[in-house]
């Protein structure tokens, strides 16, 4: 993970790191550091923990320079320490580099290193690779920018494993190097000025034209202008995209917290997923995206979802909302396992990786896996520019606009509502009547709606997330689409309030999970009136009878609920298709306001990071 920025012009560079990095703490927050270049020489200031933490120590000893990189960290090789915090630099003391991924041959590169005299002062692989740029550098016989990208070209035929990464080295002042290889980085253009970061959202504020550049491609940034070639040593071509979101769009706005903010833009988020994509006329939903015909569609007869954390939990709610709708049997699968599992698919099998990010590296190896094998392999994507959107045969995008909190809320309820899109347009095709598509339209459009009166639940959320906040354990139990709903309330109070939590489907209880249950576990059980209502009663029933406290989300109108539970969360009745996004929202806020209650950093959990681009 790690964000990296870059910055070279006539202004100082300072305040263009500090705030970029502060955009991509999201991505790693274990440590930060920059490198300043001025009057050829190099000065570092780095620092243990937040962005806060790094600007403290910039105060206490003042750093400027035209010219700069810059990184937030998030651990994969070495502890979390000011030693192993980035940049690293090579044994010259002038070469200094930032590296979001992780060098896989790095051991056996240290050790060649060192016989050949270099010392390394860090625990980390990314030192490897500046000691290998810096020693391709002393070798070369001119000590210009040439070199310094012929060095940095030299550096990565050697190494196995992904980076993206910025390099500065005092000799040659007027430029910044930069590659890329998994590791997503974005090369912004400004007059006089250009910027190197691992996500748009930190150079948004200062340009909108970016160029997002490939894996193997170098780049070379000057305050004037910008080269790019490849790792194997030719030129390669480029496009100027413009990106469309600006920086208040990253900003919390009148929130406490990303998290909090993002919650409550799901009624327009779940809008902009279907905007434009249900025809009332041909009673079906448009997606243009996939790249396939009506007969292409009609021949699926399997379909595979691979994700990870939260997009694995909608693929598999999407399982039961596409199967119900479609009839087309859906897997789904932990993209990690994806990649190596050798998982059987047939001619006729469509995959789908799932990704809010589109960087996730095991969901994208598993987007290459399947493609290798000649499979068509779709997207779902929210970050448009990202590699899987840009990799993937086709998909349909998420429009949900940048998601900062770590703890992700819009998105998910946004890949279920494509989910019913799916489902909508493969049952049409199949066996779902005009007017049955008519119905399913007529509700979707009331979806928006639905979700904000969830979202007003809040305050009766917020009040029982302080009642049960001291609880060490946390149950959550729902069935058939409400299951994954069940895991991913878990999911959410574990990775935010760090409280240990499970979800289980409901009749699961009895087959071992109901040893758990004393007066200080409380079960939460997602039970809205759907055919297996009553069933859900009975579990609940067995839970107050060995006195757990019970938590439950009914439907608007029900008294069932009350008689038996602690606690009850009534939301607005909608169709089996549906209910899950609602149902999954005061999960959410609850998950939300017990981590508040614990004073713990919501959008920004202990050891986690929101993009996961390390395997
Ligand atoms: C969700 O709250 C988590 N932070 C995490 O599980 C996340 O969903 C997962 O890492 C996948 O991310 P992606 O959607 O960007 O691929
Ligand atoms: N491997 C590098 C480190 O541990 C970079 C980590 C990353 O990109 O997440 O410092």
């Amino acid at each position: 993970m790690c964000g990296i920025v870059a910055y070279i012009g006539s202004s100082n560079a300072l305040p263009v790191l500090l705030d970029g990095l502060r955009r991509l703490e999201y991505r790693g927050y274990d440590s930060a550091g920059v490198a300043l270049l001025q009057s050829g020489r190099i000065d570092v200031r780095k620092a243990v923990g937040r962005i806060a933490n790094l600007a403290e120590e910039i105060e206490k000893n003042p750093v400027s320079g035209q010219i700069g990189i810059s990184h937030t960290r998030w651990a994969t090789h070495g502890a979390v320490t000011r030693e192993n915090a980035h940049p690293h630099s090579d044994r010259s003391g002038r070469l200094h580099l930032v590296h979001n991924g992780v060098i896989e041959n790095y051991q056996t590169l240290r050790e060649q290193l060192i016989e050949r005299g270099h010392e390394f002062h860090s625990q980390t692989d990314t030192e490897v690779l500046a000691h290998l740029v810096g020693e391709a550098f002393e070798q070369s016989a001119t000590q210009d920018k040439g070199s310094l990208v012929e060095a940095v070209r030299s550096a990565l035929r050697q190494v196995i494993g992904t980076y993206g990464i910025s390099v500065v080295h005092a000799d040659v002042p007027g430029v910044i190097v930069g590659a890329r290889r998994g590791s997503p980085l974005v090369l912004g253009i400004g007059k006089d000025e250009h910027f190197l970061a691992s996500d748009v959202s930190a150079i948004v504020a200062h340009t909108r034209d970016v160029v997002y550049l490939n894996d193997y491609e170098i780049v070379a940034l000057q305050a004037e202008g910008f080269e790019i070639s490849t790792v194997s040593g030719g030129g390669a071509g480029f496009q100027i995209s413009r990106v469309e979101f600006d920086a208040s769009s990253v900003d919390k706005g009148k929130y406490p917290h990303y998290m909090l903010k993002e919650i409550h833009e799901q009624p327009n988020t779940v809008r902009d997923a279907m905007r434009g994509r249900l025809s009332l006329e041909e009673a079906t939903a448009k997606l243009g995206g996939l790249n396939m015909t009506n007969s292409e569609l009609r021949a699926v007869d399997r379909i595979v979802l691979a994700g990870c954390g939260t997009a694995f939990h909608s693929a598999m709610t999407g399982e039961y909302i596409i199967e119900s709708l479609s009839h087309i049997p859906v897997e789904c699968e932990f993209a990690s396992e994806f990649r190596y599992r050798n998982i059987p698919l047939q001619r006729d099998t469509l995959a789908f990786v799932i990704s809010q990010s589109g960087e996730t590296a095991d969901t994208l190896a598993a987007l290459r896996e399947s493609q290798r094998k000649g499979h068509r392999t779709l997207g779902i994507c929210n970050n448009v520019a990202s590699t899987i959107a840009r990799e993937s045969d086709g998909g349909v995008y998420m429009h949900a606009g940048p998601e900062i909190g770590v703890a992700a809320t819009k998105s998910f309820t946004s890949q279920l509502t494509i989910f019913t899109l799916l489902g909508l347009l493969l049952g049409r095709i199949r066996h779902l009547s005009h007017s049955e598509g008519r119905d399913m339209i007529a509700q979707m459009e009331k979806l928006p709606d639905l979700v904000a009166r969830t979202i007003e639940l809040e305050s009766q959320v917020a009040a029982i997330a302080k009642k049960y906040a001291q609880a060490k354990n946390f149950l959550f139990m729902g069935r058939q689409a409400h299951y994954p709903i069940a895991l991913e309330g878990a999911l959410k109070l574990k990775e935010i309030s760090y409280i240990s939590a499970s979800g289980y489907p409901s009749a699961e209880l009895k087959h071992g999970v109901i040893a758990l249950i004393t007066e200080d576990t409380p079960s939460l059980f997602i039970a809205p009136r759907d055919a297996v209502f009553e069933k859900n009663i009975s579990n609940i029933e067995e839970v107050k009878a060995r006195k757990g406290p019970v938590i439950a989300i009914g439907t608007e109108g029900d008294t069932a609920l009350k008689k038996i539970c602690d606690d009850v969360i009534l939301i607005p009745d909608a169709p089996h298709y549906l209910s899950p996004i609602l149902s999954v929202i005061p999960l959410q806020l609850l998950a939300y306001y017990i981590a508040v209650e614990l004073g713990c950093d919501v959008d920004k959990p202990r050891n986690l990071a929101k993009s996961v681009t390390v395997e």
